[in-house]
């Protein structure tokens, strides 16, 4: 039976996400538009954006917080640019955006010292292995598996090495602990909701020391130098950004720290998405259909929540034809409009990939969950008339 109650929006997608709740576009109609970003009153605007999230996010005062260009990856790769080369590094991936880091040392920087501890779709390294007297690379949420560490006990407060956190998925949904974390990025359009492009990057005191006293053996580009003449460059952390920004983005990521406040700031921000995690959980555990893709409870995403289909119809499948069921169910889904860009990431195994962040609310995904049931009967019934 087609279910009755569709979820008011449908906006399941792993990035650009659902916006907030009640968003509408005339929220932005304060922004400064066609005035110049280095405008005192523009510059206090973008600055804005920091110290909301320095505040939502509980960033110590003491760690610089900038907006890099580029995205996440942006963010990510200036760093590692910057930073890396200067002991041996760990680095590790179990899924696709950590072994997008593990190519940027290995093919791109061409590091001589690496480690790579390497997991599969739906499971983590073993993080004991890892080597805190070097610099260790990691992804808190991997996007692409629904796999996130279960927390930062594993991570050596008495470290020598630099940790390098990419948090894209992660920050606004979890707790980070910052005293481990002294390199942190995010991007806008994720837990939050915002608009593309810009990247946030977080630096613990011994960040900025590796900064100053480190000098790569490579050329950096204009996008990625955060010093100059061996002093960080302060202005970047202060909404000064390298290059020009969107201020209809700024105007729209101040929207979405706004309501992280209103709804409980980080805490708030939390619950929702764990909400969303625990209703898809309780779905999942009594559907015979469907499987989280990660193997362990505790490192299951509360943000990019990824399911496989278990039913043998479909998991007895070459790989490619389980691709096609997963599209059938997404196209299905999206012709509904119930649900837009749920299947799994191309890199990763055959499933779905619901969205759970912050901005979702959770009565939209309990609204979601009959209609995966049901788009599941729909493609089990085609399945089961071309064996008959
Ligand atoms: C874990 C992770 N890292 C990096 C990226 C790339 O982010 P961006 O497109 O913001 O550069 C993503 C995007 O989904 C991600 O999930």
């Amino acid at each position: 039976m087609k279910p009755t109650t569709r979820p008011d929006r449908p906006f399941f997608g792993s990035g650009p996400t659902a916006k907030r709740p009640g968003w509408s576009l005339s929220g932005l109609e304060g922004a400064m538009l066609g005035r110049s970003h280095r405008d005192a009153v523009a510059k206090a605007r973008i600055n804005e954006v920091i110290e909301r999230s320095r505040r939502v996010l509980g960033i110590p005062a003491d760690y610089r917080l900038g907006i890099l260009p580029g995205s996440d990856t942006g963010a990510f790769e200036a760093a590692m640019w910057s930073m890396l080369g200067a002991r041996g590094v760990d680095l590790l991936a179990w899924e696709s955006f950590g072994e997008g880091w593990v190519t940027d040392a290995t093919k791109q920087l061409k590091l001589s010292d690496v480690r790579t501890l390497s997991a599969g779709y739906g499971e983590l390294p073993d993080l004991t292995e890892v080597d805190f007297g070097r610099d260790v690379v990691f992804t808190w949420n991997g996007t692409t598996s629904g796999v996130r560490v279960p927390n930062g006990d594993w991570i050596a407060a008495d470290r020598q090495g630099l940790t390098f956190c990419d948090a894209t998925s992660a920050a606004f949904a979890m707790d980070l602990p910052w005293s481990k974390l002294d390199v942190t990025t995010w991007s806008w359009q994720k837990v939050l909701g915002g608009e593309a492009q810009h990247g946030m990057l977080a630096l613990s005191p011994r960040a900025v020391e590796r900064l100053e006293s480190y000098k790569p053996a490579w050329p950096l580009p204009k996008l990625f130098r955060l010093t100059k003449g061996g002093k960080l460059i302060e202005g970047i952390f202060k909404g000064e950004t390298i290059n020009t920004p969107s201020m209809l983005a700024v105007e729209d990521a101040l929207d979405g720290l706004r309501w992280a406040e209103e709804v409980g700031g980080l805490k708030g921000l939390i619950a929702r998405s764990e909400a969303n995690l625990a209703a898809i959980s309780s779905w999942a555990a009594d559907t015979a259909w469907v499987d989280f893709l990660a193997a362990l409870p505790a490192t299951r995403s509360c943000t990019s929540i990824c399911l496989k289909i278990a039913d043998p119809r479909v998991a007895s499948l070459a790989e490619s034809d389980q691709q096609k069921v997963v599209k059938e169910l997404a196209g299905l889904l999206a012709k509904e409009q119930v649900a837009y860009d749920i299947a799994g990431y191309r890199d990763a195994p055959p499933g779905l990939r619901i969205w759970g962040g912050a901005t979702v609310d959770v009565s939209d995904t309990k609204a979601l969950l009959p209609w995966l049931d049901w788009a599941f009967g729909e493609v089990a019934a085609r399945l089961d008339a071309e064996a008959a």
